[in-house]
Parts: C-alpha cells; sequence; structure tokens
C-alpha cells in the first residue's frame, strides 16, 4: 500500500488533473480569478487549474486573490505558477482595483467565530457576494457553497438533493444561504452564468472530519455520535469539479451538490481507523434519526465518481495521523447540531 508521507507528496497529488480536467480546461476562455484563495482548499484549486492548463497548452494566466493573512501561502503559490494579489474583499477600493477575468472562483467567507460575532459573517457571506457579483458582472462565476443550508434527514434516505428546499439551520448557514440568493439575484438581473456549489466536507489529510476521527481514536478521546452520519471527499476531487463546472455556469445558477458518494456512520469510520492505529475507538452518546448529509448524484453523473475513495482516504489519514504528520489547527465542528459555529 503506497501512503502520502510529506506535505509536497500531499500538494502533488492534491493538484494532478485528470484528463477530462485537461480536456475542458483547453476550452476555457481568458484567465480564472480565485477570490479567497488563501485558505484550507484554494492553494490547491489553484494549483490543479495552473496544471490542467499547462498540461493542455494553454498560457491562460490564474490569479489568486486573499489577504494573504499566511504569507508563506502566497510564496508557495507564487513560485507554483499562480500570480497573487493582496486585497482585502469587504474593502470596495481594493475590490474596485482588481483586474477584471471571465473566469471567477468566489471561495471566500466566514464560519468559523460566528457565535458572538453574527455581523461580521453576515457581511462576508451575504454582503460581499452583492459587490462581487457587481463588481465581475461580465463574469461567470462558480460560488462555493455549503451543505450547511438544507435540513438534516434520515441516513437511510442517502442525502438531500438539490431539490430539496434549504432550511438553513443557525446563522452561518443562514448566511451561506444568503451568499446564493444575492448571486443568484444578480445573476438573473445581469444574465451572468454561475454555478452554486455546494460542498460538505472537503477533506485532506492536515484537516477535515477523518483527521478529526482519526485524532480522538489515537488519543484516546470518546467520540460523539450524536451526528452519526457525515460525506466527505477528497479535496483534490471537490477542486476538480469545482473547475469543471466554469463550463456548466448558466442563467439563472445552476445548483450542484459536491461530496462523497457514501452516507459515512462515524461509528464505522472511526473503527476502521482504530483497526488501522491499533486502538479501539470510544464512543459518547447515540447516533440521532438524522443527519446533515447531501446526495451528490447529480455531480456523478456530470463528472464521473471521485478518484480517492472513502477507503482510501481512510488509509492515508490513519497513516498520517500515526506518522505525527502536519495538521492544520481547523476542526470543522461537524457534530455541532444547533448551527453554532
Ligand atoms: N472545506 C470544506 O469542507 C467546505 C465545506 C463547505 C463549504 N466550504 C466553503 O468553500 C469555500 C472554500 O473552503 P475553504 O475550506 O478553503 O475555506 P477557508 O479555509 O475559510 O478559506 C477561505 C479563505 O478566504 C479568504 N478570505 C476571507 N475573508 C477574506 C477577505 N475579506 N478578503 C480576501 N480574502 C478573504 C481567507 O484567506 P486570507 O486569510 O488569506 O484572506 C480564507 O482563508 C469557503 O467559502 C467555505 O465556506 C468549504
Amino acid at each position: 500500500m503506497t501512503f502520502i508521507q510529506s506535505i509536497a507528496e500531499l500538494e502533488a497529488k492534491l493538484s494532478e488533473p485528470s484528463e477530462q480536467l485537461i480536456s475542458e480546461m483547453a476550452s476555457i476562455e481568458g484567465d480564472i480569478i480565485v477570490l479567497g484563495v488563501g485558505g484550507k482548499m484554494g492553494p490547491s484549486l489553484a494549483k490543479l487549474a495552473v496544471h490542467a492548463l499547462r498540461r493542455s497548452g494553454a498560457r491562460n494566466r490564474v490569479i489568486g486573490v486573499s489577504r494573504f493573512s499566511n504569507e508563506e501561502t502566497r510564496r508557495d503559490l507564487e513560485a507554483a505558477g499562480i500570480e497573487t494579489i493582496s486585497c482585502d474583499l469587504l474593502d470596495d477600493r481594493q475590490l474596485q482595483q482588481l483586474p477584471d477575468a471571465p473566469n471567477i472562483i468566489y471561495m471566500a467567507g466566514n464560519k468559523f467565530g460566528t457565535t458572538g460575532n453574527e455581523n461580521f459573517t453576515w457581511a462576508m457571506n451575504a454582503y460581499l457576494p452583492g459587490r462581487v457579483a457587481e463588481k465581475y458582472r461580465n463574469s461567470r462565476i462558480v460560488v462555493f457553497s455549503s451543505g450547511n443550508v438544507y435540513p438534516f434527514s434520515p441516513p437511510g434516505l442517502g442525502g438531500v438533493t438539490e431539490s430539496c428546499s434549504p432550511e438553513p439551520k443557525g446563522e452561518y448557514a443562514q448566511s451561506c444561504l444568503g451568499r446564493e440568493r444575492v448571486f443568484e439575484y444578480f445573476s438573473k438581473l445581469n444574465n451572468m452564468p454561475m454555478v452554486i456549489f455546494r460542498l460538505n466536507y472537503a477533506i485532506d489529510l492536515r484537516y477535515g472530519v477523518l483527521l478529526e476521527i482519526a485524532k480522538s481514536v489515537l488519543n484516546d478521546r470518546p467520540i460523539r455520535l450524536e451526528m452519526g452520519h457525515a460525506n466527505v471527499i477528497w479535496q483534490g476531487d471537490a477542486n476538480e469539479m469545482a473547475l469543471r463546472c466554469l463550463a456548466l455556469c448558466e442563467s439563472p445558477p445552476r445548483t450542484i451538490n459536491c461530496t462523497g458518494p457514501e452516507t459515512m456512520s462515524i461509528r464505522w469510520a472511526a473503527e476502521e481507523m482504530g483497526k488501522r492505529l491499533g486502538k479501539e475507538a470510544l464512543f459518547e452518546g447515540t447516533e440521532s434519526d438524522t443527519a446533515l448529509l447531501s446526495n451528490a448524484g447529480q455531480s456523478f453523473q456530470l463528472f464521473g465518481y471521485p478518484r480517492v475513495s472513502l477507503l482510501q482516504m481512510i488509509d492515508w489519514v490513519a497513516e498520517w495521523v500515526r506518522a505525527g504528520g502536519y495538521t492544520l489547527n481547523k476542526p470543522t465542528h461537524f457534530q455541532e447540531r444547533k448551527g453554532k459555529f
């Protein structure tokens, strides 16, 4: 079995384009701007885009925009061939100075720390989209959103599809729906092609639901089971699908759920981690009748199944944690049932 042993190997794996992405990127016209590139997913998405474009022979630029609170992220992106612009998108003067481009991937947002600072989350997630939609009225936009806009559903139903009416719980999820609605408004007003990309939960080895489960198992910490099921997808696959959405943007916006094909039992995942780590998983509470679950069937029909399977992710994460691999201190709080982040 081959494991991922270093951050360099992980980054290379995350930014390895599929043949389909390479051929689709060949027909993308113009530059791609990634707004909010500096987070967990943006750097590998931007690198994936550059690799796919270069392998297709295209010279389109990929421009990453963020505040770059982490200067190292900026250097790393520049070294990988991504042009970077430091910008606080909430500062309208800075926003208006950004270059134009026909293709926008919108990844900026705020989740953690919402409780107690709700006004900021609303400004980021629901006000800023309007400013960005006005600035980029001649562009197509893939809008990262969240499966958190959906109501909880029984695990036996296999998750909710895009036709389910949103029922966001708590102000973070409500503000995510605000982001979607504001983009949708401008899409209709100005005939802007868009995809609303509802994601839950991307993972890599440094963060995510599987990492949190593995760390608990390794450290003999009980895992709460009230949120007894979840969906996960390899970050590389989620980013691939997001880039391929550029070709599917339309007005009014098309909505696409993005996650893995399994309704994953948290208990099962912890036991699988336990087998790999030589530990017994400990639990607290029992599974509720419902969980936050999406059905991403439409995305598999459009793009095919993810290239990295759930058991492959579990193998990789378990080994990463066993070897003491580097992790970001950014928990998902996937167990939260009241929507307070
Ligand atoms: N990861 C997941 O599993 C998941 C699940 C559901 C939805 N999503 C959504 O998908 C998107 C990307 O995910 P992610 O995990 O990469 O999110 P993330 O880690 O929160 O990254 C978003 C980045 O946007 C940048 N940003 C925030 N405010 C900004 C501002 N005012 N001006 C410029 N840049 C700003 C920040 O980088 P700087 O500090 O450098 O500015 C931040 O790191 C997010 O919108 C997230 O809500 C992600």
